[in-house]
């Protein structure tokens, strides 16, 4: 097998993917056959979780300073459970001419969701593990096998997250790791911003999800992380609908490594990553002033979206009322120390290229509004911006763009400190920390589009983002022309 060092692969991960890796879905120039993932039918039983749970629980400004509300005290266990699991990955729209047509709180590159969620009580000697299928939007038990590594994990439930790498690989090759780690820090964000908000203790040290591999079928899945879910028992459960049904899956084709050389090698260096350093949430929240925090916090998960339109990314230009980029800054600040940041994101620096002028100048900003590009004019600025598009073609009008949000790192200091579990750690911390850019936007009325295939490197070279961009929000104003059903 292809060894890969972790600044071997750092490299292969920026512009040079384009050209280097072996990804079907970046080869515009030959037609290369993507494989269907093979579908089965089985029936299995499933405990379905309620339905009928409130559309509102608490505003964005009382979740940001832990008020207690009327309204989540009175929410039963599985209420609780059923409204995590329904912001957290149950289909939430229905696009059907979109070229995706689910989509859920949390983005998903292509609309893949390649991400499982599985519940897991312990208590004394019984264990017991439930996958989570969203098209019922219930709990299916699944047999675990015989394994130290849940000998040894603490009593209590948790929640796990479980990556899987074969869904991507047919369409995204040797880059199939990095969508779904991405993916999986806007999830790992997600749910703590759950959990905070449905007031459960978090107090608790959660099983440590590199040793869960038990949970992982396969080579091609892994664990990415762990969440305690305390004040929740498996007898919670007990009293749910259960009844049996026919499951429809995708599955794993064989051959991965035969068809994508690098992929194994990717493998090896992203099953190195660790649990994310997350601190206990809290610390310095500057609570953001106006508009945004009076919104209902499920309300802002129902209308995240990545601007889709179906004719592509349409936004339109819009005047901003002052004070608009600040707010934005304060409320993405505030967001992610109410989840609580770790240290990998603290190696993480986020730039806003601000484009819709206003009361503020065209240019870029740190988190802390410094302007970091008064050198540059204009016109200048907005030209390197553009240049993000990674073909000519796309359907993407990046002429009427509000605002692009950079996370980048410096990849050697981030492995001098962390270590080969650098490498997946801060993709994770940059999902996570768009996560909470793309909940911001939707508070302030905007569509937020995380994307990572386009040519960082132009921004990297042209504007102080300080070191390599990992991963990208696009915001903004758009029109809406889809035809959309909410679902649930
Ligand atoms: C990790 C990740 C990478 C993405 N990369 C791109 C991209 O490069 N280009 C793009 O147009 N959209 C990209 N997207 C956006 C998704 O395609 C979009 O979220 C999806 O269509 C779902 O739409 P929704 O967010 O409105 O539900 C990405 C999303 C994720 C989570």
């Amino acid at each position: 097998m292809q060894k890969l060092t972790p600044l071997d692969a750092w490299v292969l991960s920026t512009y040079q993917r384009l050209e280097s890796l072996d990804v079907p879905v970046f080869d515009l120039t030959t037609t290369r056959d993507i494989r269907p993932l093979p579908r089965t039918v089985s029936s299995g039983t499933l405990y379905s979780l309620p339905t009928a749970l409130p559309r509102q629980l608490k505003t964005l400004g009382a979740y940001l300073q832990d008020e207690q509300g009327s309204l989540d005290e009175a929410l039963s266990a599985v209420q609780k459970l059923s409204l995590l699991f329904r912001y957290l990955a149950s289909p939430l729209r229905f696009e059907p001419y979109n070229e995706s047509p689910v989509h859920k709180a949390v983005p998903s590159a292509r609309c893949m969701y390649p991400l499982q969620f599985v519940l897991l009580f312990k208590q004394a000697e019984r264990i017991q593990a439930y996958s989570y299928q969203p098209d019922f939007h219930a709990l299916q038990p699944m047999a675990l096998p015989a394994s130290p590594d849940l000998a040894s994990a603490p009593d209590g439930a948790s929640l796990l997250c479980v990556a899987q790498i074969w869904k991507t690989a047919e369409k995204y090759g040797e880059f199939a790791h990095f969508p779904v780690v991405l993916e999986a820090g806007h999830a790992y964000s997600q749910s703590l911003h759950l959990r905070g908000l449905l007031g459960w203790d978090t107090s608790r040290s959660p099983i440590a999800a590199e040793s869960m591999h038990c949970l992982a079928k396969g080579q091609w899945e892994m664990v990415l992380f762990s969440l305690s879910l305390d004040e929740l028992q498996e007898q919670h459960l007990q009293a749910l609908p259960c009844a049996t049904a026919q499951l429809a899956r995708v599955g794993e084709n064989p051959g991965l490594s035969e068809r994508f050389a690098r992929l194994p090698a990717f493998n090896t260096l992203f099953k190195q990553g660790r649990r994310l350093t997350t601190e206990q949430p809290g610390g310095r929240i500057q609570s953001p002033a106006g508009k945004p925090t009076d919104k209902d916090f499920l309300q802002l998960c129902r209308a995240r979206h990545s601007g889709n339109d179906r004719s592509g990314l349409a936004p339109v230009l819009a005047r901003v009322p002052a004070r608009t980029l600040t707010t934005v800054q304060t409320t993405f600040d505030a967001l992610r120390h109410r989840r609580g940041i770790g240290e990998e994101e603290t190696h993480l620096k986020v730039s806003f290229a601000w484009l819709a002028g206003g009361d503020v100048k065209v240019g870029l900003y740190d988190l802390q509004g410094r302007w970091l590009t008064p050198q540059m004019d204009e016109a200048e600025f907005i030209r390197h911006v553009r240049r993000i598009l990674p073909y000519k073609l796309m359907r993407f009008n990046t002429s009427a763009m509000s605002l692009i949000v950079f996370f980048s790192t410096d990849p050697v200091q981030a492995l001098e400190r962390f270590g080969e579990a650098a490498f997946r750690n801060m993709h994770m911390a940059a999902g996570a920390a768009a996560q909470d850019m793309s909940l911001t936007a939707a508070a302030m009325g905007m569509f937020s589009r995380p994307v990572r295939m386009m040519r960082e490197e132009r921004i990297e070279q042209a504007l102080p983002v300080g070191g390599q961009v990992l991963y990208q929000v696009l915001c903004g104003f758009n029109r809406r022309s889809n035809l959309t059903f909410e679902v649930l």
